[in-house]
């Protein structure tokens, strides 16, 4: 069933418009595609495989390159993705890279997280896995973890003696937190305020972004990233004078739609021969497909024009109506649904 915000959307069109997809509890749970997605993806390309109409994914996940992930989901969805089509949480990093040329930084997070924002140009960065390794004892749980006892299995030798003592010597500058961490207990332990004078500046730590809540393949939603925020948070102010900032750049941040409508904006010229319009937007119409009312809703309202919202009931968001504290302006079943009525009413 189609619920809709109480104005009238005018019909159209011939305009140009674009899409950006959720990830998770739009197109997948987990690995399995959800919501008729392939066959929702396929709609926007030609029969012989080359794209239609411009869309990104726009999502808080990552972890890896995203270079990477465009061969993932080309794989999941079988149509051909581009990595210029995947932005993740992370993804706005890179435009810090210069800022922290050469400051020594820890990347926090499942994945390659260090190798993901070397790749954006960070030129002094670790993870903090290969942190931790530098510091004996830094984890007094570490005995306890069966995992971890593998790991350090695996990296037999590792750290060399010569990263530890530069490593140790040292003093952190920032923490980037690209995606969820796998070890919240060892990381909690590891944000000291020791690490930089002044931890109360919002640039000494970075969040991809703050979800509270996600659809992964489990039945009911899981915490996220913000929930490891907010425990960091709490320990942080118990133990220091002044409460800890944070500033996350996915989801809602409206730097991540502004990235988006980047992007559309060059596949749209891509896909016409049109020159740059000189940074003025060519869209009628962005349509943002997503999950979560708080993060996916709220973003593309606060956005703004051309952002039209479309909450689908396949993730977070499981209700009859709309979502009361960030309506969407249009809530479908799927995702498959949603892109049924975009091409209906453009075409
Ligand atoms: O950790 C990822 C999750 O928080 C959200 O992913 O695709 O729903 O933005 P997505
Ligand atoms: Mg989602």
């Amino acid at each position: 069933s189609i619920f809709w915000r109480s104005f009238s959307h005018s019909s159209s069109s011939g305009n140009p418009f674009g899409i950006a997809f959720d990830i998770d509890g739009v197109l997948l749970r987990g690995d399995s595609t959800i919501g008729g997605s392939p066959q929702a993806l396929s709609k926007l390309y030609l029969p012989q495989g080359s794209l239609k109409v411009p869309y990104v994914f726009l999502t808080n996940g990552g972890g890896v390159r995203e270079s990477k992930r465009a061969i993932e989901l080309s794989k999941l969805f079988g149509v051909e993705v581009s990595s210029s089509q995947v932005l993740h949480g992370h993804s706005p990093f890179r435009q810090l890279a210069h800022r922290f040329e050469s400051d020594f930084v820890v990347a926090v997070g499942k994945g390659e997280p260090a190798a993901v924002l070397s790749e954006y140009g960070f030129k002094n960065v670790i993870s903090i896995d290969d942190y931790a390794l530098c510091f004996d004892n830094i984890d007094p749980l570490a005995p306890h973890k069966k995992w971890t006892l593998n790991i350090s299995e695996q990296s037999k030798g590792f750290p060399s003696a010569v990263l530890k003592e530069y490593v140790c010597s040292q003093r952190v500058q920032a923490v980037f937190v690209v995606s969820d961490s796998v070890d919240w207990s060892r990381d909690v332990q590891n944000w000291r305020p020791s690490w930089r004078r002044n931890w109360n500046s919002t640039s000494s730590i970075l969040w991809a972004h703050d979800d509270l809540k996600y659809q992964g393949a489990f039945p009911t939603e899981r915490f996220g990233m913000g929930a490891l925020r907010i425990s960091l948070q709490s320990v942080f102010n118990s133990i220091h004078p002044h409460p800890l900032q944070y500033s996350a750049v996915g989801k809602p941040n409206p730097l991540a739609f502004k990235n988006a409508e980047n992007t559309l904006q060059q596949l749209h010229n891509q896909l016409t021969a049109n020159q740059d319009l000189g940074g003025i937007s060519p869209f009628e119409t962005l349509y943002m497909i997503g999950d979560n009312p708080s993060v996916d809703i709220k973003g593309a309202q606060q956005a703004g024009r051309p952002w039209f919202s479309i909450l689908t009931r396949t993730g977070v968001f499981r209700g009859k109506e709309n979502d009361l504290e960030c309506p969407a302006d249009m809530v479908v079943d799927t995702v498959e649904d949603a892109v049924d009525y975009i091409l209906d009413k453009e075409n």
